[in-house]
């Protein structure tokens, strides 16, 4: 197999092991068609520059081409080779064997590399951006058909205080839209062309490095050759957002499952993303949420390996730098599949508001909202949290619920109490009572809603 580096060697053959061992090509032949087009550029930049002519590029430009529609075919054939730039170089010296020597001029596959790398990222940032979205719509679409469910909230996975359902969906939507955010910002730092760095030092041909990045679609040229061919922050921050990602997730995953099970009994989701036992007939497992919440593990484990790899390398370029690839398109590729099965899952979500309100009837969710009560009509917050607590005390003590005490009874604990506390024990009654800007007030809720609506639009 042809080299990009022969000369200097005495002619032997790689030992076969070395270059297995040593070889990238099943990781990085998914950048083939980034480096067919960013060497296309390169071409088109070299006739520009006066390095080539005009003829030559015409025979490079059209056996790239014939390249990248081998690749599109899937019929490429770029087994036993170092890496991708190498099978596409040894392509072309095939195709074209004088023209093809001068393709490389002037480039180093440490830059070549970080090129096409940035390439695939913008794509990817953007495809996870759209993701994400496609999941908030799914979140949305549950909000909105579950607007009025109210169920309990839970703090330390006791129950707290009643939320509406969609109050939680929209929860999530504010959760992915920061994971939005992080990604687009990353994209924004990556988009930067560093061809023309060289392998370190930049060129002594007079290269035009903004043609190229133009033309590659990037935002601008990289300001430092030696930062340029050792940075691997692009990566390391899309994969610290994935891994953000992903953690919300695994714990939006945990409440959907929670949620599920029969003994919350609020959700339940299409069977086909549930899986049965071996064993016992009975069960509906929620498997798909459970690995995507397992699958997590390995995203945060690919952000640690990256930082590893990079943490103590010296400057510039070293071969470690290529295992980043490793970690990087497999933390991808996970990610995007959670989020292409999370969607559809999240829109087959039924809610039950049956068994929410059996939760809700234990009248000791209320306490908060009595509490506030007693505030309003002049108590102090903290003599009110003493009282209603005894209360509660109290009632557990004799077994009822706070709607079983008599009217005696409640002037026992203070003489604030009458029997409109009555009607602070229900559900609908405790959201509607919120008065603060982002709770669970359904007015601000439906707000909310509507607001979304023209945000994912
Ligand atoms: N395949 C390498 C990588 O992915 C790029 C080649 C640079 N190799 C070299 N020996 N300078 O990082």
């Amino acid at each position: 197999m042809g080299k990009l580096w022969g000369g200097r060697f005495s002619g032997q053959s790689m030992d076969p092991e070395v270059l297995e061992f040593s070889s990238s090509i099943d990781i990085d032949k998914v950048l083939a068609e980034y480096d067919c087009r960013s060497s296309g550029v390169h071409v088109e930049m070299l006739e520009k520059c006066g390095y080539i002519s005009d003829v030559e590029k015409q025979v490079l430009s059209v056996a790239l081409k014939e390249i990248l529609d081998e690749i599109a075919a899937g019929c490429f054939e770029s087994g036993g080779f170092e890496d991708i730039h190498s099978a596409i170089q040894d392509r072309m010296e095939k195709k074209c064997p004088d023209e093809a020597k001068k393709l490389h001029t002037a480039r180093s596959r440490n830059e070549q590399v970080v090129n096409d790398v940035r390439l695939y990222a913008k794509d990817k940032a953007d495809e996870a951006v759209e993701l994400i979205r496609e999941l908030q719509k799914s979140f949305l679409c549950l909000a909105d058909r579950n607007r009025d469910a109210i169920i309990p909230g839970y703090t330390h996975l006791n129950r707290a205080q009643p939320v509406l359902f969609s109050h939680l969906a929209l929860a999530y939507m504010e959760m992915l839209e920061r994971d939005r955010g992080r990604i687009i910002d990353a994209r924004k730092r990556l988009d930067l062309s560093v061809m023309g760095s060289g392998a370190i030092a930049g060129s002594a041909l007079a290269l035009d490095r903004g043609f190229v990045s133009g033309k590659l679609g990037f935002s601008d040229i990289s300001a430092n050759s030696i930062d340029s061919v050792s940075d691997r922050d692009f990566m390391a921050e899309l994969m610290a957002a994935f891994s953000i990602l992903v953690v919300h997730l695994s714990r939006i995953s945990e409440d959907l499952i929670l949620y599920s099970i029969p003994e919350f009994g609020f959700i339940s989701m299409d069977e086909k993303f549930t899986t049965g036992s071996s064993l016992m007939p009975q069960k509906k497992n929620p498997d798909v949420l459970e690995l995507i919440r397992g699958r997590s593990a390995g995203i945060i484990g690919d952000l640690n390996s990256i930082l590893v790899l990079l943490k103590a390398q010296p400057h510039a370029y070293n071969r470690d730098l290529q295992e980043d690839k490793r970690f990087f398109f497999r933390s991808v590729e996970t990610v995007f599949g959670c989020l292409r099965v999370f969607a559809p899952l999240v829109l087959s979500i039924s809610v039950d508001t049956v068994a929410s309100g059996k939760a809700l009837s234990d009248e000791f969710i209320y306490a908060t909202d009595i509490a506030e009560h007693l505030v309003a009509k002049g108590a102090a917050f903290s003599e009110a949290h003493r009282i209603v607590g005894n209360m509660v005390g109290y009632c557990t003590k004799k077994n009822i619920n706070i709607s079983g005490l008599s009217l005696t009874e409640l002037k026992a604990f203070s003489e604030l109490l009458d029997e409109s506390v009555f009607s602070l024990l229900s559900a609908g009654s405790s959201v509607s009572g919120k008065k603060t800007e982002g709770s669970t007030n359904p007015e601000m809720v439906y707000r909310q809603i509507e607001l979304w609506k023209k945000k994912v639009k």
